[in-house]
């Protein structure tokens, strides 16, 4: 069974995908079970992953992570996601870009996630 807002990755093609309203069935690709990415909320390597949501004049800025990490190529953040009282904003990245993300919004509460390539998921509440 598919869960809402689940990040679901294809490890034959690399597809990946969000699931918007879940249903009884599994999410299928290239023939296999789509992997279900657990959302990380802690760090222990050197290298920063869990998203610094902070307070800005107009919104909230998402920075990745308390040391920035790496946009190289290889190795960098594909995506930086706000969810603010029910609705769900997101910024794509590419490599070379800075690992941060400023959503122009009012909300009271906000989760963040982000999208290391290497790495998987990174939750943080605001
Ligand atoms: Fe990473």
């Amino acid at each position: 069974m598919a869960v809402q807002m689940g990040i679901y990755k294809c490890e034959i093609c690399g597809n990946i995908v969000e699931v918007l309203h879940e249903g009884a069935g599994d999410l299928v690709c290239c023939g296999q079970n789509m992997k279900l990415h657990d959302e990380q909320t802690a760090d222990s390597s050197t290298e920063k992953h869990v998203p610094v949501i902070e307070k800005v004049s107009d919104g909230y800025k998402v920075t990745v992570g308390s040391t920035l990490h790496p946009m190289k190529d290889e190795h960098y953040i594909e995506w930086i996601e706000l969810v603010a009282d029910g609705k769900a904003y997101r910024r794509f990245l590419k490599p070379g870009d800075e690992p941060s993300a400023t959503f122009c919004i009012e909300a009271s509460s906000v989760t963040a996630r982000e999208y290391c390539n290497v790495h998987g998921l990174w939750k943080a509440k605001g």
